[in-house]
């Protein structure tokens, strides 16, 4: 257990410091601005949203609703809500595009059991950011102020 939490610790440092000396990111290049304000991404996030990500994720952004956030009898989790109550939000841009693109399997790593497939294969790069940028359209003024700060500030 000890041995666990050192470890961590030392991932956690290496992580830090490849952030530190990582070079200055502009937001057009590292950190593209989900599309969130641009009706006709919007739009085509919409319609996307609901050909690929609706069925688990809801047709009202609601998630797998009342007990998304307990494991299944195998494991899973079920979809979150990808409205303000959900935590899709606490992520930065890059972390959500990398979700969508790769899969949670894939980022999480291990034995790590997931529904969240990865849609690299069958979107586009601006595709995934138009999805992102219709949910993010959805949140409230305050909450995609939060989200701004968080990719200005560069926390995950
Ligand atoms: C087959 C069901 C399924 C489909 C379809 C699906 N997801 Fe997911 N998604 C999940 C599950 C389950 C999770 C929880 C991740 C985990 O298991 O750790 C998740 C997590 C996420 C997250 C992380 C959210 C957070 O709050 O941390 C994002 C972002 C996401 N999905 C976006 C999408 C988008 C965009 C689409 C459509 C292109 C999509 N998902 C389609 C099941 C699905």
């Amino acid at each position: 257990m000890k041995k666990t939490i050192v470890i961590s610790l030392a991932a956690a440092a290496v992580l830090t410091a490849a952030v530190w000396i990582a070079p200055a990111w502009t937001e057009d290049e590292a950190r593209p601005l989900l599309p969130y304000t641009d009706a006709a991404r919007v739009a085509e996030g919409k319609a996307l949203y609901g050909d690929y990500c609706a069925s688990c994720h809801g047709v009202d952004l609601e998630g797998q609703q009342p007990n998304w956030q307990d494991r299944d009898a195998d494991g899973y989790l079920p979809a979150p809500p990808h409205d303000e109550n959900g935590h899709t939000w606490h992520h930065d841009n890059n972390l959500l595009m990398q979700i969508v693109r790769e899969g949670t399997e894939a980022i999480v790593g291990g034995t790590y059991k997931s529904h969240m497939i990865g849609f690299g294969d069958v979107l586009s790069e601006n595709e995934i950011a138009s999805v992102l940028g219709y949910i993010k359209s959805t949140w409230p003024t305050e909450i995609q102020e939060i989200h701004n700060e968080i990719n200005a500030r560069r926390l995950p």
